[in-house]
């Protein structure tokens, strides 16, 4: 029997979205703010956003803390919540891809909390506050610029977890197609591939009958699937506003409103990310594949109709619906196997298992149907040499 959908749903995140609104950002900064601008390494100064910005700060009360890097850390995020308490910020502008906003958030919460963040980051304590964070977005993947979830990695420890509360949601975010035009092929790819995922993880379970969720995951699979087929137009206008708005849409929570999840490939993934540093958006394409095989019959129903909807290739078994993600994957110069992403020698499945089992025995995809057996399966399967 299919549950009875229900859900409680408050989209909080204002979005200003378009070619050229980054030029409209000084009246989405609220007055008086004591406002900390965070970014990333550096690239919004190769690229004339930061010039940007500095234009809508004038007249505000601002500092600036560069530096988070990719997956980011409590070890940087350390630095910058003492300039932020030190300095009294009140209002957190971060400026960049998901690391940078996911990094926002965390300082958002880890300022008002009395413990250690990580605390946070590790659910032993629950988000009760955040200072206002608000986003300009530079990468489109994560849809991190429109949701309350923020991933975060401590170095220190080997972990990459996620946290997540409505606390968290961005005020605002400013998607401004022209911002993507400095990325590299890589990171387009990845965003690519993390924003299919995404709504794979919400919608390749087994039917509900929720027909608008299903046909609005698979219209963001469908632009996905086509922007991936149009690649070699992605330095056009018309390829990065499709793109940015897609990966917003595949991860802003209206897809699996009352459905089942999945999220097994990123739980693996991140250990994957924590382990070898490598892309988010790459430990999606080496996991998912070898994920899909193992769950093909049970998940047969949807993947035939992603097949016929997603795909426009009705009656492929569930195999080959696989068989064609994969092959889309591929065809974007992404890694499928590890030993692609230049991992290779033994131990690297035994690592990866040790490190997903830390805090016990694992249960993971929808309904916990994945037990500790088939998740190593999994692992070997795409790890193993
Ligand atoms: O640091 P800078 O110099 O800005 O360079 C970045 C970084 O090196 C660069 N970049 C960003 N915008 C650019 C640019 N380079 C040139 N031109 C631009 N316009 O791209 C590199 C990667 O940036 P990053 O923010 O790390 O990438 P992404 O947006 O893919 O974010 C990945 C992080 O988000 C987490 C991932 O786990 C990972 O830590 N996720 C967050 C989610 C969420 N909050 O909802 C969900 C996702 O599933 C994901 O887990
Ligand atoms: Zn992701």
């Amino acid at each position: 029997m299919f549950p009875v959908l229900s859900f409680d749903y408050q989209p909080a995140t204002r979005i200003r979205f378009g070619a050229g609104a980054l030029g409209g950002l000084a009246d989405l900064l609220p007055a008086g703010a004591r406002i900390l601008l965070l970014y990333g390494g550096g690239s919004i100064k190769r690229n004339g956003v930061y010039e940007q910005l500095v234009g809508a700060l004038a007249g505000h009360d601002w500092n600036e803390f560069g530096g988070v890097e990719p997956n980011p850390s409590v070890e940087v995020l350390s630095r910058a919540l003492a300039q932020l308490r030190g300095t009294g910020r009140d209002f957190i502008l971060a400026v960049g891809g998901g690391s940078v906003i996911d990094g926002a958030k965390y300082l958002a919460a880890a300022a008002l909390h009395g413990g250690d963040g990580w605390e946070l980051v590790c659910g032993r304590q629950p988000v009760v506050a955040a200072l206002p964070v608000g986003a300009v977005l530079t990468l489109a993947a994560t849809g991190s610029e429109g949701n309350g979830t923020s991933v975060i990695s401590r170095l220190s420890s080997e972990d990459k977890l996620s946290f997540r509360s409505p606390l968290l949601q961005p005020r605002f975010a400013v998607l401004d197609p022209d911002t993507l035009s400095t990325l590299p092929d890589r990171q387009l790819a990845n965003g690519v591939v993390d924003a299919f995922v995404h709504a794979c993880e919400q919608y390749l379970t087994y039917p509900v009958g929720a027909l608008v969720q299903d046909g609005s995951a698979e219209a963001v699979l469908r632009a996905l699937y086509r922007l991936a087929l149009r690649f070699d137009e992605r330095r056009s206008l018309d390829w990065r506003q499709n793109m940015m708005w897609a990966a917003n849409q595949a991860l802003s929570g209206t897809l699996g409103l009352g459905v089942p999840h999945d999220w097994a490939t990123h739980r693996i993934g991140r250990g994957l990310t924590a382990l070898y540093n490598i892309d988010h958006g790459r430990t999606l394409s080496i996991v998912q594949p070898a994920l899909l095989r193992e769950t093909a019959e049970r998940k047969a129903a949807k993947l035939g109709q992603m097949g016929e909807r997603v795909f426009d290739a009705p009656g492929l078994a569930p195999g080959q619906v696989v068989e064609r993600i994969t092959a889309l994957y591929r065809g974007l110069g992404m890694p499928v196997r590890l030993a692609d992403e230049g991992v290779v020698g033994a131990g690297a499945s035994d690592r990866l298992m040790s490190q997903l089992r830390r805090d016990g025995p694992l249960r993971l995809g929808e309904g916990g149907m994945l037990d500790d057996a088939a998740v190593e399966r999994i692992v070997r399967a795409c790890c193993d040499d």
